[in-house]
């Protein structure tokens, strides 16, 4: 096969066209550093995974001042805050008067059509649909990324840096030599049933809701879509329960005195989302740099994933950039460290809020309270919720 690949070459290979990859190339492109990304999947199928909807103030930021569109201020929802329930009770944390910051609600799949709309506005080189995607050479001064096009031609990019963006489902990271690399993770005994409903807003903004029966998020996406969240068995069948029975689930862990009602409709997609945490370290081997969820993976419940995607992308940028403006590697070999200090952040922050609001169904009655004191204690003083409001929005990109 080796010998009848067309050979291309450029000086970035991106493996995986998701909101990393997709970013990295915009970046790149625009400060004239030549790049091809590949991505497995088809244009089509990445637009409808829904994933999570929450971007931090600096990814905001990431989107518009590198000219991908301004969609993410006219179509985005700016949220001052989010409401944590516990006891039946809200308890409102502004983000604004407390951090001065504010999150946007604007859904993963937005932000990949957008990023893919501009690199074809702008020429990129973004190949979809490929298969048998490979790596090697990576310790080489050219490493290679082999695949078979859409057309089912074989390919071989040979570039100077290979970046690993490919998801935590990916192939990039199973490259890296075992004895090179050190797997960090842990699993957790629950699971969100996620919902996506033709209704109108419960709620403005997000609720996190506590309950002895288990946490819920009530989150949205329009004046017409809601998405909505709560607490399940891993190995749940999302398909046996009835629109009735996901409803009644979802008002038992949001009902309380002030007898607070979700507004129903009918529920067009109900799905389960299996979560763990996960570190690779280093995200480096050699000429390959890993970025996102290739390298990590958080829980949604502090919807950290899109944005340390798009952190990582913001260092490993300028790393490549100054690669090629100065001809030094010193920001490539400090890549892998910086990267992993805002992911670590956000790894105990991920771990705390999931811990602090989910229920394990062994829970004997004192964990259950002790958690409850935890949130009280967050939730009453100004302190508490200062921590959590200023890892919610995001620490200041370097
Ligand atoms: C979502 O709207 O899908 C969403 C929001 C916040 C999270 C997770 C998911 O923490």
């Amino acid at each position: 096969m080796g010998e009848h690949a067309q050979i291309i070459r450029t000086q970035v290979g991106i493996v995986g066209g998701g909101p990393a990859g997709l970013m990295l190339s915009h970046l790149l492109a625009k400060s004239g550093i030549e790049n091809i990304v590949v991505e497995k999947r088809d244009h089509e199928t990445i637009k409808n995974t829904h994933r999570a909807g929450i971007l931090e103030a600096g990814s905001v930021r990431m989107l518009t001042d590198s000219d991908v569109n301004g969609r993410v201020l006219t179509h985005g929802m700016e949220h001052e805050g989010i409401d944590l329930r516990f006891n039946g009770v809200s308890h409102r944390l502004n983000f604004t008067e407390l951090v001065g910051a504010t999150v946007t609600l604007y859904p993963q799949n937005e932000v990949f059509v957008d990023l893919a709309a501009a690199r074809a506005r702008d020429g990129g080189d973004v190949r979809y649909s490929v298969s048998d995607t490979e790596i090697l050479d990576l310790t080489t001064d050219t490493p290679k990324i082999r695949f078979t096009g859409a057309d089912g031609q074989a390919f071989e990019i040979h570039c100077e840096i290979l970046v690993g963006a490919d998801g935590s489902q990916g192939i990039c990271k199973w490259a890296i030599p075992a004895e090179h690399r050190t797997d960090n993770f842990i699993e957790y005994p629950f699971a969100w049933f996620g919902i996506l409903t033709e209704a109108p807003k419960s709620s403005d903004e997000l609720i996190y809701a506590n309950s002895p029966h288990g946490f819920a998020l009530i989150s949205q996406r329009s004046d017409t879509v809601q998405r909505m969240y709560f607490q399940a068995d891993p190995d749940e069948d999302a398909s046996k329960w009835s629109e009735e029975q996901i409803w009644d689930e979802l008002q038992k862990r949001v009902d309380g005195p002030d007898g607070f009602q979700l507004k129903r409709g009918p529920i067009f997609e109900q799905m389960i989302l299996k979560f763990r945490s996960y570190v690779c370290e280093p995200m480096r081997y050699g000429n390959l740099f890993l970025a996102g969820d290739a390298g990590h993976t958080v829980p949604p419940t502090g919807a950290k994933g899109l944005n340390l995607a798009l952190a990582d992308v913001k260092v490993l940028f300028e790393a490549i950039d100054s690669y090629y403006a100065t001809k030094s590697k010193d920001l490539l070999d400090g890549y892998s460290e910086k990267a992993l200090r805002r992911v670590w952040k956000a790894q105990n922050f991920s771990y705390w809020m999931t811990n602090m609001l989910h229920t394990r169904k062994d829970a004997n009655p004192f964990e259950v309270k002790r958690a409850l004191g935890e949130l009280d204690t967050v939730a009453g003083s100004r302190y508490g919720q200062q921590y959590l409001a200023e890892s919610y929005t995001g620490w200041p990109h370097s």
